[in-house]
């Protein structure tokens, strides 16, 4: 199997490419493509080195699967090519991730949505929700979701590699002219993680709110995040007060999160950080407790590695189960 990755040489396309590997996904092989910046240099992949070409009609012929990590721009102008071309793709924009013919999808949440793909394309989520999603479903599953608030810490990778570039020169004591933070990262918190809008909520608070409503199909939840970008490299964390139907203990509350699949819950004491989450695929949970004030309400702290579960990881995932339709692996 020939499998096409849209934006190879970033930040998502390197760790996809690693995450093929690691994981053994069953392709021969893979065509890198990328920007004219990077056309003509090499990617090493299976002890191999692949070409990176520059996307162009035909490029997406002879390929099952095409991986898109490019951004929005460049995965409307080439999903639906690339589907006419032959290949499934799975896309880590944010272009078609509120379609509704578009299936947007964490396997262990809501694998079974990948069944219906009309277009041929299929949508990886937002990074801040899909490990938002994961400790949310194993809750409603437990005492039903009634309301979910949350605030977001995204490190700089989830900006892709201009934001570990900024993030680099600003702790060498420079600054990059490409940033794409609108102020200082270094030593700073910044609540702005992409364009704010007139009713005053940015993008990224947007995408979660609405698509942890598709993915859970609960179209009518109660969800706000802030997002908050921190001067950390790898691992988005999350802080969430989630209200549910039924009073839920905390130690049953960890117990339904420990036996959900791709989420590691344990009663260590320990609480789970981004620096020891990265390069890793569990979605972390830590620092469960009940509210004071009303047992129906549950407070923790989400953390997993953005690159990973929440980009490249999940996508390979989805490319699992639609190679291996017995379900893939989790
Ligand atoms: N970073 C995360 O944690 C994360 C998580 C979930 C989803 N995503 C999404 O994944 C996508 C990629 O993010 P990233 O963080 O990997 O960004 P990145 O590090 O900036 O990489 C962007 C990639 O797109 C390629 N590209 C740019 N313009 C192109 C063009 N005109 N034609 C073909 N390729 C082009 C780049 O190629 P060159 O190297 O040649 O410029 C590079 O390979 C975005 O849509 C982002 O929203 C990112």
């Amino acid at each position: 199997m020939r499998v096409a990755i849209l934006g190879a040489t970033g930040a998502v396309g390197r760790t996809m490419l690693q995450v093929l590997e690691e994981r053994g996904f069953p392709a021969d092989e893979v065509q890198p493509l990328a920007s004219a910046r990077s056309a003509g240099t090499t990617l090493r992949w299976r002890g191999r080195d692949w070409t990176v070409r520059m996307p162009g009609p035909g490029a997406f012929l002879g390929c099952e699967l095409a991986l898109f990590s490019a951004g929005a721009a460049r995965s409307r102008e080439w999903g639906p090519r690339a589907a006419a071309e032959g290949a499934l793709v799975v896309d880590n924009s944010s272009a078609w991730r509120m379609d509704p013919a578009v299936p947007l999808v964490v396997p262990e949440v809501n694998g079974a949505a990948l069944r219906e793909r009309p277009l041929g394309i299929i949508a990886n989520p937002n990074c801040a929700t899909i490990q938002l999603v994961l400790p949310l479903a194993a809750l409603h599953q437990a005492a039903g979701l009634t309301r979910v608030l949350v605030t977001t810490f995204q490190s700089v990778s989830g900006a892709g590699h201009r934001g570990e570039t900024a993030l680099d020169a600003e702790l060498a004591g420079g600054h990059s002219p490409d940033t794409p933070f609108p102020g200082p990262i270094a030593g700073n918190v910044i609540p702005w993680i992409g364009p704010r809008g007139a009713d005053g909520w940015n993008e990224e608070e947007r995408k979660v709110r609405e698509e942890t409503r598709k993915i859970l199909e609960l179209p009518e939840l109660r969800v706000a995040a802030t997002c908050v970008r921190v001067p950390v490299r790898v691992g988005h964390s999350i802080a969430a007060t989630v209200e549910l139907a039924r009073p839920l203990a905390p130690a049953a509350a960890r117990a339904a999160l420990q036996a959900w699949p791709g989420i590691s819950a344990p009663d260590t004491g320990a609480d789970p950080l981004p620096r020891d989450v990265a390069g890793t695929d569990l979605v972390q949970i830590g620092h469960l407790r009940a509210d004071p004030d009303d047992p129906r309400v549950l407070h923790l702290w989400i953390v997993a590695d953005n690159l990973r579960k929440g980009a490249a990881t999940n996508a390979v995932q989805i490319a699992e189960r639609l190679v291996e339709p017995a379900g893939g692996r989790p």
